[in-house]
């Protein structure tokens, strides 16, 4: 290339940087819409991180026997920004926790991690180079998806040598195809996602990938998603392919414990203390097939899925039917967690940052 042709093409990168983004804000789900810059950084095993930069958005170089490659020896995180209507700042949810679920993460993979001032260094270096993909008010939020992998070369089953901490982000919509509206469950006890002593209770990725084959043959017979149950005595619930589980009976709201088969959800953490506030009792206990069936309300809490509400629970070919609409528990819940994501209510608790 010429020089004023490179020149040219570095006139273009800027000025499409600055350009609206090229998508239909109406239209947004949970699909991949690839954005303008990630950062990265590397640091070796044994030493720390320690600054990171902005790229282009786009493939990484790995080598084949990377770490992350062979033996699954990598973390993510999911984690959203909010348009502020008035100042053109953005609001960030409780972000330290997902720094710090990121590093026990990290201790659990054999894996240094960043520390939680470069982590969200890192994540609000991300949202200002991609600020015109984080959507309008209302129309959804800029999905950030750190990933911490183990990117240099191993063969025989060890730590990788080096490490690699990557932010992306997408614009997002809802996760669900139902929108708002009440998804369907149903529960397979032949799969089970953890167990006692495992990785269910870090966000590894490969705790996802074993799934698949459950969520695609529940998709295949119209279920929107798959919930798993403990696999000791198969009786109690863990959580969904991508989110924790609530059900509510009477003013009691249960969730199952975490004790390390089920993730640590930051949304599953803020409902409880949400519903607490709001006078609700809720207990973090063992909840079992039986007191899911003879529930009020059932929901899901995740970031990407903030707080869904379940129609109905298929068990061994029975259909349970849940409340929902605007008179619930969930819909309360749902509404006022929103209002604090998006800062539409005084933030007293103080979860969310404002750059
Ligand atoms: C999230 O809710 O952010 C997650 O990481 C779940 C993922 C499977 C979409």
């Amino acid at each position: 290339r010429s020089a004023s042709s490179l020149q040219q093409a570095c006139l273009d990168t800027i000025r499409s940087d600055e350009d609206d983004a090229d998508i239909n804000w109406d239209d947004l789900g949970f699909g991949l819409v690839p954005t303008d810059y990630m950062y990265v950084m590397r640091c070796a095993r044994d030493e720390k991180f320690s600054s990171g930069v902005l790229n282009r958005y786009g493939n990484i170089e790995l080598s084949p026997s990377s770490g992350v490659l062979n033996y699954g020896q990598g973390l993510f995180e999911g984690l959203k920004a909010y348009r502020k209507v008035d100042d053109g700042g953005f609001l960030l949810f409780r972000p330290e926790e997902n720094a710090r679920r990121m590093q026990m993460g990290a201790e659990r993979m054999c894996m240094p991690s960043p520390s939680v001032e470069q982590f969200i260094h890192a994540i609000k270096e991300t949202i200002f180079a991609n600020k015109r993909w984080v959507p309008p008010q209302g129309k959804g939020s800029l999905y950030i998806r750190p990933l911490l992998i183990g990117s240099g070369p191993v063969l025989g089953l060890a730590p990788a040598p080096d490490y690699m901490f990557l932010v992306y982000a997408a614009p997002v919509g809802t996760y669900f195809k139902e929108g708002l509206a009440p998804i369907n469950l149903v529960i397979d006890n032949n799969t089970h996602r953890a167990t006692p002593g495992g990785t269910g209770g870090v966000k590894t990725i490969t705790n996802y990938a074993p799934v698949l084959k459950a969520q695609t043959r529940a998709k295949a017979k119209g279920f929107t998603d798959v919930i798993y149950l403990d696999s000791i005595k198969k009786k109690y619930l863990e959580e969904a392919s991508s989110c924790n589980l609530f059900i509510v009976k009477n003013d009691v709201i249960s969730t199952p414990v975490t004790m390390g088969t089920i993730l640590p959800g930051i949304t599953r953490k803020s409902i409880i203390e949400i519903a607490r506030d709001y006078g609700y009792k809720v207990e973090e206990q063992l909840v079992s097939v039986e007191d899911l069936m003879d529930a009020d309300e059932v929901f899901c809490t995740g970031t990407a899925v903030v707080v869904a509400p379940v129609g109905s629970i298929t068990y061994q070919g029975q259909r349970f039917e849940y409340k929902t609409g605007d008179a619930t528990v969930t819909r309360k819940l749902y509404d006022i967690l929103t209002a604090i994501q998006m800062g539409r209510v005084e933030d007293e608790k103080r979860w969310t940052l404002e750059i």
